[in-house]
This record gives structure tokens, sequence and C-alpha cells, in this order.
């Protein structure tokens, strides 16, 4: 008995089936009995007898594909002198003709423009050379492209507009010799990377890279990013590769260094040296001028510390910032030392010693000479 019910139920669960996919398909058709002309175009272009996305889409395959290529930066996320390298949100639009891909828009409606999952065509594979990460998913989010038949331009195919977000980690050579009043320069280098200039050429669609949707960053301004194209010949290959050369040019906001290092350092250096010509009295000898000296040379070390976590190792040459520090250092080095040799003759009388030959000579024989015109021109 509960077999034949369950019998039962099943073909009635099948005529149900039927009859929702029956429904489902009509929806899909017009008025008489074709599909809807959106649903029929993708069908057409992506139909595989007519497209196979492996084949580089040109009628003569001896003429090259020519990609126009545009970017917009939306945000540099940072820059670091210590790695080397460069983070940067861009947007990035690839602009091709597809001679495969291509329709009558009086044959669908009047369709002229389609949207296409990225890896149901043929696509340039741009790569960035500079590039830090290898993995395609973590740099580029590829999602749709843009298909625009070319019917009223009067020609065949259609243009392929490629759109996509990147996060780009690109290597960069930091000069840090003038820092933190430096400019930085950063390449990126974009082209395909198996096709060469008989398959792919690239020519940028504008001079510079749109700044529209920029947001500005804290401690970098952008001074310019421009984009040129490039033939170079590789030692792989006898065929020259078309490369897009965008450099990145910044220039960094000094006011937090100022703040937070060269200002406390100044006056760190001003308090010492002015201490150690505080005059000595009879009664004490000063000796905290000594200590004065090792502190300021110790806080001199510690803010020291805190530009170096920042600078890349480098030996190749002494930053700016760097002799500024050293001869600081120095200064206080000097005034520690003298204080040092000052205290030494003065606490002779002690021991109720005279003063050594030596120094009576160079001091009361030689430099009591020139102090006489020394303050007169004072
Ligand atoms: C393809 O292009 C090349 C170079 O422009 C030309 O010499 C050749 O005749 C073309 N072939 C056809 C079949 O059009
Ligand atoms: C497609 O372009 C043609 C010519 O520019 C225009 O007449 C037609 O309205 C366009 N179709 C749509 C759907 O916009």
């Amino acid at each position: 008995m509960t077999a034949r019910w369950c019998g039962l139920l099943a073909v009635v669960a099948v005529i149900l089936l039927i009859g929702g996919s029956e429904a489902a398909r009509e929806a899909l058709l017009d008025d008489y009995g074709e599909f809807l002309p959106h649903i029929r175009l993708a069908k057409d272009l992506m139909d595989p007898r007519r497209y196979d996305s492996r084949v580089r889409p040109v009628m003569n395959h001896s003429k090259p594909t020519t990609v126009s290529f545009s970017m917009s930066l939306y945000q540099i996320l940072s820059i670091n002198e210590k790695q080397q390298n460069v983070d940067l949100n861009v947007w990035a639009i690839q602009k091709w003709n597809d001679d495969f891909l291509g329709w009558n828009p009086y044959l669908y409606g009047m369709i002229n423009t389609t949207i296409l999952p990225f890896d149901a065509i043929w696509l340039p594979d741009t790569y960035l050379y500079n590039s830090v990460v290898m993995n395609r998913e973590e740099t580029e989010r590829y999602i749709n492209v843009v298909v625009t038949t070319n019917y009223w331009k009067g020609e065949k195919g259609a243009e392929v507009k490629f759109m996509y977000p990147a996060l780009y980690r690109t290597s960069c050579l930091l000069d840090i010799r003038f820092f933190p009043y430096d400019q930085q320069a950063c390449k990126l280098t974009i082209s395909s990377w198996t096709s060469s200039k008989s398959d792919i050429n690239y020519v940028p669609e504008y001079e510079s890279v749109n700044m529209d949707n920029f947001l500005p960053n804290e401690e970098w301004v952008v001074v310019s990013f421009n984009v040129k194209r490039i033939e170079e010949k590789f030692v792989c290959c006898p065929e020259p590769w078309v490369l897009l050369e965008a450099v990145l040019v910044v220039r960094r906001k000094p006011l937090y260094y100022i703040v937070n290092l060269v200002i406390p350092t100044s006056v760190i250096t001003l308090v010492a040296v002015t201490g150690f010509f505080t005059a000595a009295s009879t009664s004490s000898e000063r000796r905290e001028k000594l200590s004065l000296g090792i502190d300021s040379l110790l806080a001199m070390s510690i803010l020291m510390m805190m530009v170096s976590e920042q600078m890349p190792t480098s030996s190749d040459f002494v930053p700016l910032f760097g002799i500024f520090y050293l001869s600081i250092i120095f200064i206080i080095f000097i005034g520690t030392l003298f204080t040092a040799f000052i205290l030494n003759v003065h606490l002779q009388k002690m021991y109720a010693k005279p003063v050594s030959p030596v120094i009576s000579y160079i001091f009361f024989g030689r430099v009591s000479l020139f102090l006489p015109t020394f303050f007169s021109l004072v």
C-alpha cells in the first residue's frame, strides 16, 4: 500500500518539475517563442563554435592587438623605506578590440553594450613586472568586462573594456639621502608577460594617471604620476616588448619629523651647550656638567634609534639626518670632553699641587695673547 503511494507521489513530483522548468523556460521567451534578445546575445556570443577564449581575437594573426591602458590612483597605502617597497590602490582600465565578439544590434533588440564574465573571453596577460606579490588573486580583482559592438562604427567585432581594482606592492628604490625633505620616484612597469610587440601593443590612453578620486596621503604629496610607452629587448627573445612605465613621484611632508625629531634634538643640544657654559665657582666644581653631557648623549642615542628604525640599512651614503645627529653628538661629545679636562685641572687644588707646566704654557703663554684681540672683536 505505502509503496503504491510513494510511486504516485514520485509521478506527481516529476510532473510538477517538468511543468516548473517549462514555466521558467517560457519566461525567457518573447511573444514569438524566441529567446529574449539579451539572452540570445549572450548565448550567441559565447557559442563555443564561434568563440574560443584561448585565441587572440584578431582576423589577421600577423596584426597585433592594441591594448590601451589607463589607471586611476585611489590611495597610497604605504611607502616602506625599510623594505624598499610601495603599496598602491589603483583602478586599472584596459581596452582593446575583439574581432570575434560583435553583433548587429538590429538583430538583438538594439542592444549596443553587454557585460560578460571576464573568464569567458580572451584577456591580455598584463602583468606588473616589478610586483613583489606573485599571486594574481592577491593583487588584482578581475570581475566583468564591458563589450560594445563596433557595428555603428562600421567595423567588425567589438570593443572590450576591462576595468578592475588592484592593490599593487612594487619594489622601489627609495633614496633617503635628504630625509625628511626627500622626494621619491617609483616606477611601475606594466606589460604582457608572454606577448611581444608583434602580438600585443600597449598604448597609454592618457599621459598621466587619473587623480580625481585620490584620497590624500598624510605623509606624502603626489608631485606627478605619468605613464609613458617604451620598447625594450630582453635576453630571451629577438622581438622587442612594449612596456608601459608609470612613474609616481611623491614628496614627503616633513612636519612630523620636524616636530618629533628635529625640535627635541635641537632643544636638548641647546640646553646641553648652555649648560657647559655655566660658570664654575671656587666653592663647588659643577661636576654635574659631566653628567649633563652623558645624559644628553643618551637622549640623542634614543632619538637616533627612533630614526634608524625607519631608515633602510644603507652603507652607500650617510643621509642628511644622520649627519645632523652625528654633528650634534659630536658637539656634545666635545663639550663633555672639555668639561672633564677643565674639572681635572680645577680639582688639582684638592691636592694643593701647582698647575702643570704644559697647561700653564698653553693658557698663560699662548691663548692669553689671543684673548684681547678676540674680545675686542666681540
Ligand atoms: C595580414 O597582415 C599582414 C601585415 O599587415 C599583411 O602583410 C597580410 O597581407 C595580411 N593578411 C591578410 C590575409 O590580410
Ligand atoms: C545603440 O546605438 C544606436 C546608434 O547610436 C542608437 O540609435 C540606439 O538607440 C542605441 N541603443 C540603445 C539601447 O541605447
